[in-house]
């Protein structure tokens, strides 16, 4: 690809920025040569203002999304955008969240401009675990683990039932809770279905993978065994 276009897609700017940015040698090589509009390069040989460059198409990034955070592009509030990069927003193909988390719902959040993983991560055909940790209005009544994990519950306005999920208490009012499917607030209508009502939620796994020590607000890309283990 085109020197030009690679970095414009990568979001660093326009086309006409981008040639601007070479006029002005902030694009360079490792030792500091400058590129030009005609140079033939590698993504990882290419400079811009001394730093590498952000990874090429297939990036994948955690984010440990606070409360108060919309997962879309454009929203009258505050969006999960506002917690990365600006440019990442302006990428071609564009980072699109794997899934999404409600406003109020804390927790992992994977986003990625790679439209096979988007596909395979979120497909209702591939039951990718997604493991939720539950704050309760009401005390459990001990009878809800049976009932996901039954395979029969039918949500209301469904026709068809949610797959096994399984729970484990972990309080009186809290419990974990993996499902399997992605269902419109699947964990709120879950627990709405057994007369109880979910007062915070926070996704903590999607897969084998966890948020580890990453704070709240903040983001990491994987590293590649992470995103080959999805
Ligand atoms: N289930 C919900 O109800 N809300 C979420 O944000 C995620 C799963």
């Amino acid at each position: 690809m085109r020197l030009i276009r690679l970095i414009a897609n990568l979001g660093y700017g326009s086309q006409r920025e981008v040639k601007a940015m070479l006029r002005a040698g902030r694009l360079t090589l490792a030792d500091g040569t400058e590129l030009a509009e005609s140079s033939r390069v590698e993504h990882a040989d290419i400079r811009l203002d001394g730093e590498v460059l952000d990874p090429p198409q297939g990036m994948v990034l955690m984010l440990n999304k606070p409360q108060g955070y919309t997962c879309s592009t454009s929203d009258p509030g505050r969006i999960v955008y506002e917690l990365l990069p600006p440019r990442f927003m302006r990428r071609n193909p564009v980072v699109a969240p794997v899934g999404r988390l409600d406003r109020d719902t804390t927790g992992l959040l994977l986003l990625t401009d790679d439209g096979d993983l988007l596909h395979r991560l979120t497909s209702p055909k591939h039951h990718v675990p997604k493991t939720y940790d539950v704050t309760l209005a009401r005390p459990l009544t001990g009878d809800e683990g049976e009932l996901f994990a039954s395979g029969t519950l039918l949500l209301r306005s469904e026709t068809t039932p949610l797959l096994p999920a399984m729970l484990k208490a972990t309080g009186d009012c809290s419990a974990r809770l993996t499902i399997t499917e992605g269902r419109y607030h699947q964990v709120k209508r879950m627990f709405a279905a057994t007369g109880n009502h979910v007062e915070s939620l926070h996704r903590s796994a999607i897969g084998g993978l966890g948020l580890g020590d990453l704070p709240e607000g903040q983001w990491r890309f994987l590293t590649a065994d992470e995103v080959a283990g999805l």
